[in-house]
């Protein structure tokens, strides 16, 4: 079947997703330029509205921002870039205002002051939050916003490549999910917002959307991926769908509980008990249920009773109308079931502190870049934070870029190049559907690149991806139109995945130490003699990966040991 004609499109700053970030960066361009959002699916669908429990701000007068920095770097076992975590947190009270004056419904306090609670840990309870649809709250605030500025969104456009041309980033090419016409966007200066990759794993709270592609084409164009191999798994979320319970529900006061009635967390850390941070808390959930104090089918039980009816449908409600929609619980009355999932990535497109990558005139913000100011585990509350600070410094950098290289133009041979791959993959016929590949490469992950890693589960995911890839080759769609073709596209996101995949078993196995969310059971403890340090993971023409180590920044925080 033959290609339709290709959209040409052109701007100064082209931001990839409409999420948080997205939204945040195409905001701060200068107004001088004109800036154009494209997204995968329609803006208010991405991820970002999904976020329950908060916005960290060190908004108290006895709280500090140099608090909130320490709990972070200390929270990222000693691995976020300390200049870079000093920076978000320092800039935190602005954003929160900055938001509350832009419209955002925060809960309030009763004296009228924007409500904080508790999250993992925290030495102060300094999660602003809207109820448990904080992300709703915030991406609704940002959403009118763009309105309000006219910034130009495409909806449904799949970015297939980023291009590099005379040593910078000159565009990207996308896929039309309408009509299956390939979309040229020439530009001076382009943003990744373009979010995590959750479906690497079986078990998630990601929606379907969260492939990873501005992770994976970032690599393919030379940029460097880092910190890979930390990936968060969050606490509580519910079995089977694995649909988020917020840690704002232990934030205020929610108890961890086992089969034997245990509130076991006294044993892993108790001075913070439930409100540990996350990879301490979802070890010692795994721990309890390896040891048969667990339920049958894999959970333990947050108890909420005891909060009060009162407080949880004000606060929690989201989290009760889940309860009782997917499990029957009503958390009124009875524990909720829940487990670990995956979450986050810690890891991605390699930035510095101002959003900037190694390629000239390409940036990226949100969960597919690492600053690093998460290091080897995000704190909860802090990733709304990040979406909005590194979006911010994202778009003001990007126009900085257009001021002194102006835009630049796509040449035909990079057209022709994805035009003649994409081609390819419509005309693949036989071999297997991806769709065994994807659900195997979600199941090994989960299996084998979990909680708990060891030398010889890393190297049974690795030899099980190469197989993944092999028959990958040979792998087609089964749908081979060209409106709403979204075979084709989870065909092209099954490519993506393998790629990420790849890396973060790579970067899983080299890491021979525990640090934040990677524990090593070969390799119990922290080593910060040989690895406080990042990985970064790039890719040759051939299609080799390689790895280069790069300093942690430390400015106020020596590494010490992490006891909570
Ligand atoms: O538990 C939560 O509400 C998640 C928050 C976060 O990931 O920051």
């Amino acid at each position: 079947m033959k290609s339709p004609d290709l959209i040409r499109m052109t701007c100064d700053v082209l931001v990839v997703g409409a999420g948080l970030a997205g939204l945040r960066a195409a905001l701060a361009v200068d107004p001088d330029y004109q800036v154009k959002v494209i997204s995968k699916v329609y803006p208010v669908r991405s991820h970002s509205v999904a976020a329950q429990g908060g916005i960290n701000a060190a908004l108290d007068p006895e709280d500090r921002w140099e608090h909130h920095a320490f709990d972070t770097i200390k929270g990222s076992d000693y691995l976020a870039d300390q200049d870079a975590a000093e920076l978000m947190c320092e800039d935190a009270p602005r954003v929160v205002y900055e938001m509350e004056h832009w419209g955002t419904l925060f809960s309030r306090r009763p004296d009228g002051r924007i409500a904080q609670r508790s999250f993992g840990g925290q030495g102060y309870p300094r999660a602003c939050y809207a109820a448990d649809k904080t992300g709703r709250a915030l991406y609704q605030t940002l959403f009118e916003q763009s309105l309000r500025h006219q910034v130009e969104v495409h909806q449904e456009l799949f970015v297939l490549d980023l291009v590099v041309d005379d040593g910078r980033a000159a565009g990207v090419i996308a896929l039309n999910i309408q009509d299956g016409r390939l979309v040229v966007v020439d530009a001076g200066a382009v943003i990744f917002a373009t979010g995590g990759a959750g479906m690497l794993y079986a078990r998630t709270t990601n929606p379907y959307i969260n492939t990873g592609d501005g992770m994976a084409i970032a690599l393919r164009a030379g940029v460097p991926l880092k910190d890979m191999e930390f990936v968060q798994f969050h606490p509580t979320t519910l079995p089977g769908l694995n649909v988020l319970i917020t840690e704002g529900a232990r934030g205020e006061g929610a108890y961890l509980v086992n089969r034997l009635g245990e509130r076991f967390m006294e044993r892993y850390a108790p001075k913070l008990m439930e409100v540990a941070p996350r990879d301490i808390v979802s070890r010692a959930i795994e721990t309890e249920i390896e040891e048969g104090r667990g339920f049958e089918g894999g959970y333990v039980h947050l108890d909420l009773r005891h909060l009060g009816e009162e407080l949880i449908r004000r606060r929690l409600s989201e989290i009760y109308d889940f309860a009782l929609t997917y499990k029957g619980v009503n958390p009124v009355y009875e524990p909720v079931p829940v487990q670990p999932g995956q979450h986050y990535m810690m890891g991605g497109i390699a930035t510095d502190k101002f959003a900037r990558t190694a390629l000239p005139g390409f940036y990226a913000a949100g969960e597919c870049a690492a600053v690093s100011v998460h290091g080897a585990n995000r704190l909860g509350a802090n990733s709304l934070l990040d979406t909005l600070v590194f979006g911010r410094l994202a778009g003001m950098e990007a126009s900085r870029h257009v001021q002194q290289h102006g835009r630049a133009a796509i040449g035909d041979r990079h057209i022709q190049r994805v035009s003649d791959w994409l081609d390819s993959l419509r005309a693949k016929e036989g071999g297997e559907h991806y769709g065994s590949i994807r659900r195997e490469l979600r199941e090994t992950m989960t299996r084998f690149v979990g909680t708990f890693r060891t030398a010889a589960r890393l190297e049974e995911a690795k030899s099980h991806i190469a197989e993944l890839r092999e028959r990958y080759q040979q792998a087609s769609a089964a749908d081979r139109g060209h409106t709403f073709n979204y075979d084709l596209l989870a065909l092209i996101e099954t490519g993506f995945l393998l790629d990420l995949a790849e890396v973060v078993v790579q970067g899983a196995l080299a890491r021979q130490e525990s640090r934040g969310a990677h524990a090593r059971l070969d390799f119990p403890a922290r080593n910060d003699r040989a690895y406080l340090t990042h990985f970064l993971f790039s890719r040759t023409v051939a299609g080799e990966l390689t790895m280069a180590t790069e300093p942690v920044v430390i400015t106020h925080y020596p590494p010490k040991e992490r006891t909570y």
